[in-house]
């Protein structure tokens, strides 16, 4: 079977299309799946990059949709051609933050193989339901952006309606974060580098947004526009460069779900700020089996449907990530076969 590797120590001229070994049947508690999307995510580049060192011909890519072909003794859970979307900690089925996974030592695409590649034979619990009707591609962007905005929001936000939430830039986890808070009735200020995708995000309903780039002082900007208040929920993609004015923004006793690394690893936090805002500040990583199912229900209710700027063929892996370095996309890149 076709599938796209990395040689070590990484690099994107470093990406190979190879021919590996069919996984071949499933065994008990085992499903094979078809593989037919995945989508970009950052940790993906950091790994295809060497950024995240990878054993040597790791297959790239966290995210997986595809239709299941066979199903091993004791599986009742799928059947021969269901649509399925692969989930981010395999071993993390349910529970809170206090049973999370800390760790990629068995994220794929990290810590063991991903799903750039034809077929994939994995636990059963390794993959969920994809939302009825949705694409493969539509599917992938499941795995690691949505659920994680899902996470970042509704299940440690506790996210209601009338509720205002800052979004950091256009990428695919601010963007699912978007469509989330509007489908959910809450109120959304986006931030970008470029008027043009700012204009994109008014279309899907953002009700304020700011370029940054423009406005450096954009945390000012977001008081203004809350009336002095700040908002409830800020979706911290950005870290160091961007966690100080996170804090300045958010209300008093407003939360800040910190995922995000874009402007670097650490740096400095202005923790007097956050204590006078009585603010909390969670770290999270994507989220359970469990939270990536009832997520999928609620796709299916509120017809949310991702928002995909380009796919490429599998062959252009390398290119697909290409454009993301550039942040040339609004949304989700994905890669389809
Ligand atoms: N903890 C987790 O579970 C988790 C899960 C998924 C992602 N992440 C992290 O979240 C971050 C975003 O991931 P993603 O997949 O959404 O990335 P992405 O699709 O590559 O998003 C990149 C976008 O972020 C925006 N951006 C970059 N620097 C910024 C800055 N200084 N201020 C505001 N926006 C900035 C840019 O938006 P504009 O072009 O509009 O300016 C850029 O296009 C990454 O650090 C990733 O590792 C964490």
């Amino acid at each position: 079977m076709k599938a796209i590797v990395v040689r070590a120590p990484g690099g994107l001229d470093r990406l190979e299309l190879r021919d590996l070994p069919d996984p071949g049947q499933p065994g008990p508690g085992q499903i094979r799946v078809a593989l037919h999307a995945t989508s970009l995510n950052f940790h993906d580049l950091q790994v295809a990059r060497g950024g995240i060192p990878a054993d040597d011909g790791r297959v790239l890519m966290a995210d997986g949709a595809g239709i299941v072909e066979a199903v091993g003794q004791g599986v009742t859970e799928f059947k021969a051609g269901d649509r399925v979307v692969s989930g981010f900690f395999p071993q993390w089925l349910a529970g809170s933050a206090y049973d999370a996974v800390g760790n990629f030592r068995g994220t794929p695409g990290d810590g063991i193989d991903g799903y750039a590649a034809e077929y994939a034979v994995r636990a059963a619990t390794d993959f969920t339901l994809a939302p009825r009707g949705w694409s493969h591609a539509e599917a992938a962007t499941i795995t690691t952006a949505g659920l994680t905005a899902w996470r970042a929001l509704v299940v440690e936000g506790s996210l209601k309606a009338g509720d205002s939430v800052l979004l950091l830039g256009t990428g695919g986890v601010s963007i699912a974060a978007l469509q989330i808070a509007k489908s959910m009735g809450a109120g959304a200020i986006v931030t970008s580098s470029s008027d043009e995708k700012l204009e994109r995000a008014r279309k899907l309903g953002a009700d304020h947004v700011i370029n940054y780039r423009r406005m450096p002082d954009w945390a000012a900007e977001v008081l203004a526009l809350t009336a002095g208040r700040g908002v409830d929920h800020v979706v911290e993609v950005g870290g160091p460069g961007t966690l100080g004015q996170s804090i300045q923004a958010v209300r008093v006793g407003g939360r800040i779900a910190l995922i995000g690394v874009l402007t670097g690893r650490k740096g400095e936090v202005p923790t007097a700020m956050l204590m006078a805002r009585h603010a909390r500040l969670q770290g999270l990583i994507v989220g359970s089996r469990r939270q990536q199912q009832e997520y999928v229900a609620a796709l299916e209710q509120t017809g949310i449907r991702p928002v995909i700027d380009r796919s490429f063929p599998l062959e252009e892996l390398a290119d697909a990530f290409r454009l993301q370095e550039q942040a040339g996309h609004f949304g989700k890149i994905v890669v389809e076969w």
